[in-house]
């Protein structure tokens, strides 16, 4: 019998039935058939080890920026728009330095931790606003906390917070989607114009009133004497938006799914609640929001024992990294008292995920909120499905009852 070929571009994205049923699956025979695998489809090398994934991650001399990558790879082919700075996410030194350090004070852990109380509130804003018996998790509950926490830090006028969350939906769905269809494409470049459009009128119109918020700090902020540009500001805005929403509503979602699929820890997170916290780093280990990080290699590499040359694109999968076996007993078992729930879900070195406490905070008190509301939380009638997003996993809806 001749075994399948191994799956290579769309077939190793969440666009792919299979792949977004159970991506672990198909991640698992990477690893054990080809821990460095040759996607010749979309040209990119995937890595699905834990070590090599932690260590790409970790090397300060690959590239981030698009346009050092070959032409035609993944990199320069997908992400990389010649015409526009790209943002901090996909900056190299030493641009990528400075305004990461312009812009991070609010995102350490003491400064975020101040958050706590107006987390908590938005969080209960937002239950008192469910009434029905059934409801519809993602639309309701874990979508709008991270919009609106984003959006009071940024201050922004909570009548805008539909339309932040509606941009930001947009922008995901296209921004690492290299199958992206002209009508999306499209919707993503108005929404960018949206975006920029609406910044523009808010930096302007703080400029004259500066408070006590993110927007207003950014204006201010000054560092060895530079200051951010307005690009550089609407950039960072945008890069918020994105990286922050979809991504923490699809924390809380894969984590009540998860908490309900297993009774048992459900059970015990309830009687023991100080276990919130590995409970959440588990959530990000078994079920990560984002699937993929990358970086291009600045030199011949020899990563995994299969050299690559300068300029390639490297995929690195951080769900493939979450279940290696050699590093997690039982990679599959969803576990909340798992003693090492280290992951890769928050990628690592010099672009490790800015927000990664504000999610935590997030997704921690919004559980236990939603837990203690609901003794009898339970999967509703109407299901759940997953979104269809490369690089992100997450539901579209997800049903859950309450009685
Ligand atoms: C569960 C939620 C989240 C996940 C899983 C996540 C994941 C990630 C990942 C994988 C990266 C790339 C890291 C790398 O390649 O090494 C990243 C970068 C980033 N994330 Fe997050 N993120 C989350 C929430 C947030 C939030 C709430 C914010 C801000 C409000 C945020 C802001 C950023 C920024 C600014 C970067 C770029 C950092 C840099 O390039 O230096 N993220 N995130």
């Amino acid at each position: 019998m001749v075994d399948s070929p191994l799956p290579e571009g769309i077939k190793l994205t969440a666009l792919d039935e299979q792949f977004r049923d159970d991506p672990y699956a198909v991640l698992r025979r990477l690893r054990d058939e080809a821990p460095v695998h040759e996607d010749t489809e979309l040209k990119r090398f995937i890595y699905t080890r834990h070590d090599d994934v932690r260590s790409i991650l970790r090397d300060k001399e690959v590239w981030s920026d698009p346009r050092k990558a070959n032409p035609g790879t993944f990199t320069r082919q997908f992400l990389g728009n010649e015409d526009e700075e790209p943002s901090m996410l996909m900056m190299d030194e030493p641009g990528h330095r400075r305004l990461r350090s312009l812009v991070s004070k609010p995102f350490t852990p003491v400064a975020v931790e101040q958050w706590r109380p107006r987390t908590q509130e938005v969080i209960e804003r937002v239950l008192s606003s469910i009434v029905t018996e059934e409801f519809d998790l993602i639309a309701q509950f874990s979508g709008p906390i991270p919009t609106v926490v984003i959006a009071e830090m940024l201050g922004i006028d909570p009548a805008m917070h539909e339309d932040f969350k509606l941009w930001s939906d947009i922008s995901v769905a296209t921004c690492f989607n290299p199958y992206t269809s002209a009508e999306e494409s499209q919707a993503a470049d108005e929404t960018n114009q949206s975006l920029k459009k609406f910044f523009s009128n808010e930096i302007a119109s703080r400029r004259k009133n500066l408070g006590d918020d993110l927007l207003s700090d950014m204006i201010r902020a000054k560092e060895a004497e530079e200051t951010l540009t307005e690009d550089e500001i609407i950039n960072q805005c945008n890069l918020l938006l994105i990286a922050g929403n979809v991504t923490t509503t699809d924390l809380i979602g894969n984590g009540v799914k998860a908490l309900l699929d297993n009774p048992e820890q459900l059970q015990k997170l309830r009687e023991r609640p100080e276990l919130i916290e590995n409970t959440v780093e588990e959530i990000l280990r078994f079920d990560s929001p984002v699937t993929n990080s990358g970086r291009i290699a600045n030199r011949t590499m020899d990563v995994g024992g299969c050299p690559v040359q300068s300029g390639e694109s490297l995929s690195t999968s951080l769900a493939a990294a979450n279940h290696d076996e050699s590093v997690y007993p039982e990679p599959d078992k969803f576990d909340i008292e798992r003693e090492d729930t280290h992951h890769q879900s928050f990628g690592g070195g010099r672009h490790q995920c800015l927000g990664a406490h504000l999610a935590r905070l997030e997704a921690q008190e919004a559980i236990l909120a939603l837990l203690a509301k609901y003794p009898n939380l339970s999967h509703g009638e109407k299901g759940f499905e997953y979104s269809a997003i490369p690089s992100f996993r997450g539901m579209r809806y997800f049903w859950v009852s309450t009685t």
